[in-house]
């Protein structure tokens, strides 16, 4: 029996690895091991020998399972240790901190062109993006036959109501509110039911701004078109004036830009063309004055509907407006 004890204790302490320590464990701790056996028998035995065979599976047990501990010990320590030399903190690299976020490219040229127009006495109103009817066109001189109405694809709600299709109705409420003289600006969000590529969203911004005073001219409307384009890309850009039609202005004008992301070659943006629309404007109709109330044998003015959405592009040389609203990270940590 001693023999017994004494080899398997020998092969515990033999094993050179967690592993074969683990193999010796099943062999001699096991169902099957030395102890096991060593209890097999015992019913056969006197209660003498059945006690003394009891005491020396005891003490066996204790040391065999005290070796086995204390060689685990070991090679968990060893395990640890090489673990620690291998992996390392330094803990002197900066944390990595918050990333703070920026404002949208168009929200950083709107504010910019509100200041500019507060500057030069305007102010800043804001109107609803569901509208009526009335606002949206028959105020503005567009009746139910129009054509202008088929051009500007509409969202219809219930009950006349809309989705503003430009901010020229912030015009009308702009009007009925403050009365002459005015000056005021709208920026906002505009919404068209047409499909989307490159240069179409069903969603973006536009920018709206009207001045109503006693002999406001085509000269005045030039002059704030300029100071507003010189302001906007802070260098000399190519401009055309082209007569334009829009119900609510006479004369109209469309007043484009040369491409800034082409140059004037051709690209998707201007469609191949070299020119990029941006400003219509034009002297606001006597009858779209008249119909909120204001005499237009007194007063006169003008009116242009600026798109944001296409400024920014033309400013960051944003080839497709569906980066504008893909909410994407990459494109918005640019700015
Ligand atoms: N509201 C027009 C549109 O979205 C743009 C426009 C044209 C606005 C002429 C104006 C203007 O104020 O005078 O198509």
């Amino acid at each position: 029996m001693q023999d017994l004890l004494d080899s398997a204790l020998a092969r515990i302490t033999a094993a050179g690895t967690a592993a074969e320590l683990e193999a010796v464990r099943v062999e001699v701790l096991g169902r099957k091991g030395v102890l096991a056996q060593l209890s097999k028998d015992m019913g056969k035995l006197s209660a003498d020998e059945r006690a003394a065979r009891g005491k020396f599976i005891n003490t066996a047990k204790q040391s065999l399972e005290g070796a086995y501990e204390e060689l685990k010990s070991k090679f968990e320590a060893e395990a640890l240790a090489k673990r620690l030399d291998s992996e390392w903190l330094d803990l002197t690299v900066p944390a990595p901190g918050a990333r703070p976020g920026s404002l949208h490219p168009i929200t950083q040229i709107q504010w910019e062109i509100e200041d500019l127009f507060r500057s030069l006495g305007f102010s800043v109103l804001d109107g609803p993006e569901v509208e009526t009817e009335h606002h949206n066109f028959d105020a503005l001189n567009i009746p139910p036959d129009h054509p202008a109405r088929d051009m500007q694809d509409t969202f219809w709600l219930e009950g006349h109501h809309l989705l503003r299709t430009h901010t020229s109705p912030v015009q009308v409420r702009g009007m009925e509110k403050l009365g002459p003289p005015l000056r005021m600006i709208a920026p906002g969000r505009v919404f068209r039911n047409e499909s989307v590529d490159a240069s179409h969203e069903h969603t973006f911004y536009q920018l709206e701004g009207m001045m109503i005073d006693r002999n406001v001219s085509a000269g005045n409307l030039i002059y704030f078109m300029k100071t507003l384009l010189t302001a906007i890309f802070k260098r000399e850009v190519t401009v055309r004036l082209r007569p334009g039609f829009f119900p609510f202005v006479e004369p109209g004008f469309e007043l484009d830009i040369r491409c800034l992301i082409c140059g004037g070659d051709g690209c998707p943006v201007c469609k191949q063309s070299g020119w990029v629309e941006l400003l219509p404007c034009g002297l606001v109709n006597p009858h779209v004055l008249r119909m909120s109330g204001i005499d237009p044998n007194e007063w006169g003015g003008f009116a242009f509907g600026l798109g944001l959405t296409r400024l920014v592009m033309m400013r960051y040389a944003i080839d497709d407006i569906r980066w504008l609203q893909s909410g994407d990270l990459r494109f918005l940590r640019q700015f």
